[in-house]
């Protein structure tokens, strides 16, 4: 087994090395003045089981571009198998034609990684399952779910408990995170989007009694910070106690720390699949760490074990 990362998040695959107890190989990667990528790996990799960890953080363009080329440099030199790990998998919202002469670019990116070479992807809470459909060749779809819950779980008192998706969409997730919760109850925000507009959407109406509640909204990711932190408002407005986000990538992109600063919630729970920088850091973010469970999987995948005992607790 080889773990390789690029630069985008290299941390967060230390963090993954150190778990599995095996060094990261060593690479070279720079940037040609005109922005293009070069890559090199350091030591041979001939026959290795190859597991190349990006998060594709901002500028997200250039880290798939650089886990593309480390494929490919891989597959040049040899490698037995290559798992691109790609804990926030870029692209993943254009899932499909919302309109006419629109892209589907998370069905690209799957075909990119297989024309560099990728013989398998692993990622975590991609945005609509569906997408694993895109790529021709296994996907490991982890789920951050169990992390939340269990944290979660331990800090609220469960028979006040609503949980909420921010919008119709998501109430299926909500019924997970209930049933891992000893039933609680849910609700959802009717959200609407102008699919013209990117980032903007406008929070309606609360569906579900959230009176006197604690209320856990949950999303996959928090880009500006615009859905969730309306589902926050309209969540107090209907008489909520409380209200908790958690959500599985701090995608974090313009005003959202701001925003979340500004909002009434009491705590943001977010896992590391993506960097947060120290000064977008504030007092009621908690960040809990998904190395551990990438370590596991990565595990699996290597010992051709079961990744879905990971979660159902069954090999
Ligand atoms: C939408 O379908 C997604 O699940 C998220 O709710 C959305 O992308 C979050 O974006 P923002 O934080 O910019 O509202």
């Amino acid at each position: 087994m080889r773990l390789f990362t690029g630069r985008a998040y290299p941390e967060l695959a230390d963090e993954v090395a150190s778990e599995l107890g095996i060094p990261i190989t060593p690479t070279s990667a720079y940037d040609f003045a005109n922005g293009e990528i070069f890559v090199r790996f350091e030591e041979s990799v001939r026959g290795s089981d190859a597991f190349v960890i990006q998060s594709h953080s901002a500028p997200v363009n250039k880290q798939i571009m650089e886990q593309l080329i480390m494929v490919d440099a891989l597959k040049r030199a040899s490698a037995k198998r290559i798992t691109v790990v790609a804990p926030f998998y870029g692209y993943a919202r254009q899932d499909k034609k919302h309109r006419g002469r629109e892209p589907i670019s998370a069905r690209l990116m799957a075909d990119l990684f297989k024309t560099a070479g990728a013989d398998r992807l692993m990622c975590v809470d991609l945005h609509t399952s569906q997408i694993q459909g895109f790529f021709d060749g296994p996907v490991d779809h982890l789920f951050a779910l169990p992390l939340l819950t269990n944290y979660v779980g331990s800090k609220v008192d469960r028979k006040n408990l609503v949980i909420v998706s921010p919008d119709s969409g998501r109430v299926r997730v909500a019924e997970r995170w209930s049933d891992l919760l000893g039933g609680c109850s849910i609700a959802f925000i009717h959200k609407t989007r102008d699919p013209r507009i990117p980032n903007e959407s406008v929070a309606g109406k609360v569906v579900g009694d959230v009176k006197g509640m604690t209320c856990v909204v949950i999303d996959d990711m928090i880009d500006t910070a615009g859905t969730i932190t309306k589902a926050v408002d309209a969540l107090i407005e209907a008489g909520a106690k409380d209200v908790i986000i958690a959500a599985t990538h701090a995608v974090l992109s313009g005003p959202a720390i701001d925003r979340l600063k500004k909002s009434r919630v009491s705590e943001v729970v977010v896992t590391n699949t993506l960097p947060i920088a120290e000064e977008s850091r504030f007092d009621n973010l908690t960040v809990l760490s998904i190395a551990p469970l990438l370590a596991r999987a990565i595990k699996e995948v290597f010992e051709d074990g079961s990744v879905t005992s990971l979660f159902d607790g069954h090999s």
